[in-house]
C-alpha cells in the first residue's frame, strides 16, 4: 500500500488549467529566470501604477525581500472593485452559520457597500495608514469586510484566533501598538458560545497595564448576549455603518507597503508577529488559489479553516476573493449538530472544491462511513488537505468516501511564514502518492540539508529549505528584522529554513515528516513547546516543566508534560486538572495538556540542559531506544521518568 501512485484522473486532466507538460515547462522557466516568470505573472492583479522592479530579494546580511517595488496597488481594489462590472450582482461569500438554519449571501455589489461602510466608520474614528488593527472575531462576514476594511485604507490587520485567551490577545496587542480592535459580542461554535468582548475588555487592561491603550472597539453584535459597556470606548458595528458613506475610495498602496501581521509559535519566546506585505502577497495567494485547487469561475469554493490562522487569510479571503470566485465562511465545526454536517454543507451548497484539514478527516473518519454515503457531494471536484502530515490511511479515506474516487487530493504544505501553498500536487498534472505533499509550486526551489547544512541531492531524508524567495513570502518579524534573520536564514546560512523535516523520494516527491525543532502540531494549530512551559511554570506550584509533543490519534500530535513541583506540594490528579485549566486560561482551550506526569527531576546535562531527546521517546512510550544517556548530570531519574510514564501502550 505505502507508495501507491494514483494516476492523474481523465476528467481532472480535461478540465484542467495546468497539466502535467505545462507543469514541467512553467516550472523550468520559473527557475531559470524568476524576473520574466514572475513579471508575467504579476500581472494578474490590477496595478494603479505598473511595476518595472519585479524581483529585488537576498537571503543573506541583513536579508531583504522586495518584489513588485516599485508598483501601487490596493488589496480590497482587486478583491472587489475589479469584479463589479462583470460579476457585481455574483455571490462573493456564502456565509454558513453555527446553526444549519442560519444562512446568508453577499454579492461582490454588498461586499463593495459593507467593506466601504467600515472603512470611512474606521477613518472616522482616526485610523490612519499603517496603523494597526487588531481582529478578534467569529466566523462571520464581518470579519471578512474587516480585514478588508483595512487593506482599503491601508491599515495593517493582526487577526487573533478566537480561541486565545485574553493573556494571548494582550500579548498580540501590545506587540504591534496596536490601539484600535474589532470583536463581537460573542461568537457561536458547535451550540456553544465565546465570551469575545468580555475577553477583549480583560485584555485591554492587561495590555493597558504594559502600556499600550486601546482607544476604540468596535462591537459586532452577533447573539445579542449581555456585555459590558464602556461608552467612550465602545462602538456598536450596525450603529456605526448604518450612518456611513457607502463608498471609500481605495489607498494607494506601495507593493512592499505592510498587508498584515499574524502572530505564529516558533521554537522560542513569545509567538512572532509574521509580517506579510502587498503586491506579492496577493500575486502569490491567487494564483495558487486558481492553479492549486484549479478553479474555474462560477467553482463554489469551501475552506474550513478559521480566518484567525493564516489558512484563512490566503485560502478563504485574499485568494479567492481576488480570482472573483465564490467563497463559502462556515461559523461552526464539523460534528455539529452531527457528524454529516460537512457532507451536509456541500450538498445545500453544491460545493465544487473543498480543503480541509488531516485532524478533521481523521475525526470523521471515525464517526463511520454512514455519514458520509447518505450525502450526495456529487457537486465535488476537488479534494484539499493543510495542517500537518496526513497519515495515508486518512488520505485513502477522504479520496475513497469522501470523494468516492472521483476527486484528486492536493495535499498542500506550507506555512504562516510562506503566505501561500509551496509543495503541492496541481489536480490535473501530478500523479498522487498518499501522505506526500509532491513536487514544488512554479518558482519554489525545494533542498535537502542535513545537520551540518550539506546538501542532500536525489533520494533523501534531511532537513527542508527553500533556496530562493517566491513573492508570498514573510518580509519580517514585526519590529524585529533580527529575529527574522535569526529564525529563518541563520540556521543555514543564505537558505529559508523551515523548521521541518521533509524525505524526497525516487520520483523526486517531497514527504514532509514533521517539525525538527520544538514547535508541535496539535490539530493542526501550530504551538511551541517553550509557550506551554512558560504557562505551566507560571503556576504557583510548579518548579519546572519540559513540554514535548507525541503521537495523538486524532490530534496529530498531542501535548505531554513533565512538571517538577515546588516544595511541599503533592501531585495530585486535583493538581494535574488545575494545570489544565491554568494553561487554558494563559494560553487558549487549544493548548490544553494531554498528559501530565510529576517527576523528582528532569533529565539534564551537566550543563544544565534538558535533554528532550529523552522526553520525547517516554512520551511516545518508545523507552527502549533511549540512546546515551551517559551525559546526564543524574541518570537516575530516567528509571522514574519510565516508572511513572503516562503513555503505556
Ligand atoms: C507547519 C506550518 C499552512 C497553513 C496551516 C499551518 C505543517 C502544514 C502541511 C502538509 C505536512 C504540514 C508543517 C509546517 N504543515 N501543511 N500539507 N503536510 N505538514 O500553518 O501554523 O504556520 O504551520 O504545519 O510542519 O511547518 P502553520
Amino acid at each position: 500500500m505505502p507508495n501507491k501512485t494514483y494516476k492523474v484522473l481523465k476528467d481532472a486532466k480535461s478540465r484542467a488549467l495546468i497539466d502535467d507538460d505545462t507543469y514541467q515547462k512553467w516550472y523550468k522557466q520559473s527557475i531559470k529566470d524568476p524576473e520574466k516568470f514572475w513579471d508575467k505573472h504579476g500581472k494578474r492583479i490590477d496595478w494603479f501604477k505598473p511595476y518595472t522592479k519585479v524581483k529585488n530579494t537576498s537571503f543573506t546580511g541583513k536579508v531583504s525581500i522586495k518584489w513588485f517595488e516599485d508598483g501601487l496597488t490596493n488589496v480590497s481594489y482587486n478583491c472587489i472593485d475589479r469584479h463589479l462590472e462583470k460579476r457585481g450582482d455574483q455571490v462573493a461569500i456564502i456565509w454558513e452559520g453555527d446553526n444549519p438554519y442560519d444562512d446568508k449571501k453577499i454579492t461582490y455589489k454588498e461586499l463593495y457597500d459593507h467593506v466601504c461602510r467600515l472603512a470611512n466608520v474606521m477613518k472616522a474614528n482616526g485610523v490612519k495608514k499603517g496603523d494597526r488593527v487588531t481582529i478578534y472575531m467569529p466566523m462571520i462576514p464581518e470579519a471578512a469586510y474587516a480585514m478588508l476594511a483595512c487593506t482599503r485604507i491601508g491599515a495593517i490587520h493582526s487577526i487573533v484566533f478566537g480561541g486565545f485567551s485574553p493573556d494571548a490577545l494582550a500579548g498580540r496587542i501590545t506587540d504591534c501598538k496596536s490601539t484600535f480592535v474589532i470583536t463581537a459580542d460573542e461568537g457561536l461554535r458547535g451550540g456553544k458560545k465565546i465570551p469575545l468582548k468580555h475577553n477583549t475588555d480583560l485584555a485591554i487592561k492587561i495590555a493597558e497595564r504594559d502600556g499600550v491603550v486601546v482607544q476604540k472597539v468596535l462591537v459586532v453584535q452577533r447573539t445579542a448576549g449581555k456585555v459590558e459597556w464602556f461608552a467612550d470606548r465602545d462602538i456598536w458595528y450596525h450603529e456605526a455603518v448604518a450612518s456611513a458613506k457607502p463608498d471609500c475610495p481605495p489607498a494607494k498602496m506601495k507593493a512592499e507597503d505592510p498587508l498584515f501581521i499574524l502572530y505564529t509559535s516558533g521554537s522560542t519566546g513569545k509567538p512572532k508577529g509574521v509580517l506579510h506585505t502587498t503586491g506579492g502577497y496577493l500575486v502569490y495567494a491567487s494564483m495558487t488559489h486558481e492553479y492549486v485547487f484549479d478553479y474555474h469561475p462560477g467553482d463554489i469554493y469551501w475552506c474550513t479553516a478559521d480566518v484567525g490562522w493564516v489558512t484563512g487569510h490566503s485560502y478563504i479571503v485574499y485568494g479567492p476573493l481576488a480570482n472573483g470566485a465564490t467563497t463559502l465562511m462556515f461559523e461552526g465545526v464539523p460534528n455539529y449538530p452531527s457528524p454529516s454536517r460537512f457532507w451536509d454543507v456541500i450538498d445545500k451548497h453544491q460545493v465544487n472544491i473543498f480543503y480541509t484539514a488531516p485532524t478533521a478527516i481523521r475525526a470523521l473518519m471515525g464517526a463511520g462511513d454512514d455519514h458520509v454515503t447518505k450525502t450526495s457531494r456529487k457537486s465535488l471536484r476537488t479534494l484539499g488537505s493543510v495542517g500537518e502530515p496526513i497519515n495515508p490511511e486518512a488520505w485513502i479515506w477522504y479520496y475513497n468516501v469522501v470523494g468516492d474516487k472521483r476527486c484528486p487530493i492536493v495535499d498542500t504544505w506550507w506555512q504562516t511564514e510562506t503566505g501561500g501553498i509551496l509543495i503541492t500536487p496541481l489536480p490535473g498534472a501530478t500523479p498522487l502518492k498518499p501522505g506526500s505533499a509532491t513536487r514544488p509550486f512554479f518558482g519554489v526551489q525545494p533542498q535537502l540539508v542535513d545537520n551540518d547544512g550539506d546538501v542532500l541531492e536525489g533520494t533523501a531524508e534531511g532537513n527542508l529549505c527553500i533556496v530562493d524567495s517566491w513573492p508570498g513570502q514573510m518580509r519580517t518579524v514585526y519590529g524585529d528584522h533580527e529575529r527574522f534573520i535569526q529564525t529563518y536564514f541563520s540556521t543555514y546560512k543564505g537558505k529559508y529554513f523551515t523548521g521541518d523535516g521533509c524525505r524526497r523520494d525516487d520520483d523526486g516527491y517531497y514527504w514532509i515528516t514533521g517539525r525538527v525543532d520544538d514547535v508541535i502540531n496539535v490539530s493542526g494549530h501550530r504551538m511551541g513547546t517553550a509557550e506551554v512551559e512558560s504557562a505551566l511554570v507560571s503556576h504557583d506550584a510548579v518548579s519546572e516543566a519540559a513540554v514535548v509533543g507525541y503521537p495523538h490519534d486524532l490530534k496529530g500530535q498531542g501535548i505531554y508534560c513533565y512538571i517538577t513541583l515546588m516544595e511541599g506540594q503533592e501531585g495530585t490528579d486535583e493538581l494535574r486538572k488545575a494545570l489544565v485549566n491554568h494553561v487554558r486560561h494563559e494560553i487558549g482551550p487549544i493548548a490544553s495538556p494531554d498528559k501530565i506526569q510529576f517527576s523528582p527531576g528532569l533529565p539534564k546535562t551537566r550543563s544544565g540542559k534538558i535533554m528532550r531527546r529523552i522526553l520525547r521517546k517516554i512520551a511516545e512510550d518508545e523507552f527502549g531506544a533511549l540512546g546515551d544517556t551517559s551525559t546526564l548530570a543524574d541518570p537516575s531519574v530516567v528509571d522514574d521518568l519510565i516508572a511513572n510514564r503516562q503513555n503505556k501502550k
